[in-house]
């Protein structure tokens, strides 16, 4: 696991996207986003380097960590909506190639197997962008998920209800239900990019990076990965025993392990 850290959140956003852009260069073609507050600064970096750099997204397709069940795509806190507003709205690429789980089918344990199959059927998943909660989920993934789990239906904890009450006019509104790719899912992405900022991240951080293997903090699974780049500030990397030692690696890189 390579751990980045950084002084603010905009040179997370920066380093991100030059994480995913190396990603691209070295032929990727499927992007994996997140949504969530964390991606907003590698979003409007990529969305800048699109505008005043001419890059072009219009070969890539994408897909989605996870849905809401029971909200309609056309919902303005659909996670189909959101990517749109955040993200797609503003590249080229094409919104058509943009998938995500369908939190509407009739049966949605089914359709979240299909997603799955969907995402093999498509080729897998070059990079994908990850946040981390508060509790330590990545996608949906609530603590006590299993390490090698599915696309699937997830109940949200009630802390992920509260921490996500903000994009909503009351918690009341925020679904309960998710659908999620699972840890097993995610982790049969070729690279992983999980990005976290602010002191209220700081202990999910240290549980990730330097805790047990444990479903307890489902982001521990990323030291599973033989390719998992963690970008964090300063507030987030607060808890970590070894944040020197990070630091230090990354200034002594050897010229082809740097990410520019
Ligand atoms: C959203 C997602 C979640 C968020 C996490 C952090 O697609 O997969 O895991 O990344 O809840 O959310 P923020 O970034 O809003 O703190």
């Amino acid at each position: 696991m390579e751990i980045v850290i950084l002084p603010t959140e905009q040179q997370c956003g920066v380093v991100a996207a030059d994480v995913i852009t190396d990603a691209i260069a070295a032929g990727g073609t499927t992007l994996g986003l997140a949504t969530g507050s964390s991606p907003l600064f590698v979003y409007s970096e990529l969305i800048r380097r699109h505008r005043d750099d001419g890059y072009s997204f219009a070969a890539l397709q994408a897909f989605l960590l996870d849905e809401y069940v029971g909200l309609p795509a056309a919902h303005p806190e659909s996670y189909a909506r959101v990517i749109r507003r955040e993200l797609i709205d503003h590249v080229d690429i094409d919104s058509d190639r943009v998938y995500g789980p369908d939190g509407m089918s009739e049966d949605i344990c089914a359709a979240a197997q299909r997603y799955d199959t969907d995402i093999a059927a498509r080729g897998s998943i070059d990079i994908q962008l990850l946040g981390i909660g508060v509790n330590g989920h990545i996608g949906f993934n609530e603590p006590t998920s299993a390490l090698l789990s599915r696309t699937r239906v997830k109940t949200l904890s009630e802390q992920t209800r509260t921490d996500n009450a903000r994009f909503f006019d009351d918690i009341e509104q925020v679904p309960r239900h998710v659908i999620t790719q699972g840890l097993g899912t995610i982790c049969e992405t070729k690279q992983l990019l999980l990005i976290a900022t602010g002191s209220h991240k700081a202990a999910a951080i240290a549980a990730a990076v330097e805790g047990p293997l444990s479903a307890g903090c489902p982001a521990s699974v990323l030291q599973l990965h033989p390719h998992a780049t963690v970008v964090i500030d300063d507030a987030a990397a607060a808890g970590l025993a070894n944040a020197d030692f990070y630091r230090y690696v990354r200034e002594h890189k050897p010229d082809m392990q740097r990410i520019r």
